[in-house]
């Protein structure tokens, strides 16, 4: 039997990222512009029948149980009836707690490659309202575009950015998410960014960058490495999430394989090309047509 295809789970960027508000359950509301990026984590999904979801391997410091993957297919299970299982390979590239949003997109993709394994059809917006119980992450995910968001990060309106370049820093620095979320100097009540705004070039910057940078100077010493590596080229050097990965945006990928060269090799860096539509769509899409039904 042919081998189980390897699926992509893209990472993203917030090319901004504001806080405008807060629900009543202490999550805040945010605005965001989601960069899809083409570094990618790989997923293999090999069905089984006897109803067991097991991860065959991954990253060590990643246990099974707290793995978006295992918990996405889980959350799927109750549709796919008690017999339908998987065994889930992990080939993890993306940087944990880096603010890629990796462990979104691998839930994502997770969700998506069981539905179309398991003959579920529950359709985007199904699969979209099932991620968001796992990260606010996952639905941008699980819907494929570039998208400017508001809400939790639920509300998407998809984006075509067109063709960018990327150097991804990680400055090695993990991030707690909800413990930057509950800073008490974070600015919760920023004025709207408008999409006029932001189309006609505005910098609307990333509302954990100093926050992040004043209690951990290695994100501020990557910030401005990546500075002074592409000074000149870069349109723009930021923090992406709530870190500790940052990165330079350019017009051009040349400039960005010229800032990266001026690191210091100390540096772990990826050079990156910006995507409208996310891969695992593509290749699903492609799958269909194919009427290929690995997928
Ligand atoms: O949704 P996710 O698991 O990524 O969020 C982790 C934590 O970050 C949440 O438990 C919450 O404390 C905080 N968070 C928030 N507002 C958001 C997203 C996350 O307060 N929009």
């Amino acid at each position: 039997m042919a081998e189980a295809p390897w699926l992509p789970a893209p990472a993203k960027l917030n090319l901004f990222l504001r806080i405008v508000g807060r629900r009543e359950d202490g999550y805040h509301l945010l605005q965001t512009v989601f960069q899809l990026i083409d570094l990618c984590d790989r997923i293999q999904l090999v069905p089984r029948s006897d109803g067991r979801i097991e991860r065959l391997d991954g990253p060590p410091d990643l246990a099974p149980r707290a793995d978006l993957c295992v918990r996405a297919a889980r959350l799927l299970q109750p549709y796919a009836g008690s017999d339908a299982g998987v065994s889930i390979r992990l080939d993890k590239r993306i940087p944990m707690g880096g603010g890629l949003g990796g462990g979104s997109s691998d839930a994502a993709t997770v969700l998506l490659g069981l539905d179309r394994l398991w003959g579920l059809d529950l359709g985007l917006d199904r699969l979209a309202q099932l991620g968001l119980q796992l990260g606010a992450d996952v639905p941008v995910f699980v819907r494929g575009h570039s998208a400017w968001a508001e809400g939790v990060g639920e509300q998407l309106l998809p984006f075509e950015l067109g063709a960018s370049s990327y150097l991804v820093l990680d400055s090695g620095v993990s991030v707690p998410t909800p413990e930057l979320f509950q800073a008490p100097e974070l600015t919760r009540d920023a004025p709207p960014a408008t999409i006029a705004g932001f189309v006609s070039g505005q910098l609307f910057g990333n509302v954990f960058e100093p926050v992040l940078v004043a209690r951990s100077p290695k994100v501020g010493d990557a910030l401005s490495a990546l500075r002074e590596a592409s000074a000149g080229t870069a349109l723009q050097v930021a923090l992406s999430g709530t870190g500790g990965c940052c990165f330079a945006r350019f017009a051009r990928r040349e400039h960005a394989v010229a800032a990266q060269s001026g690191l210091m090799p100390t540096w772990r860096s990826w050079v990156c090309g910006g995507l409208d539509r996310s891969p695992l769509h593509l290749a699903m899409d492609q799958g269909s047509r194919a009427e290929d039904t690995r997928f």
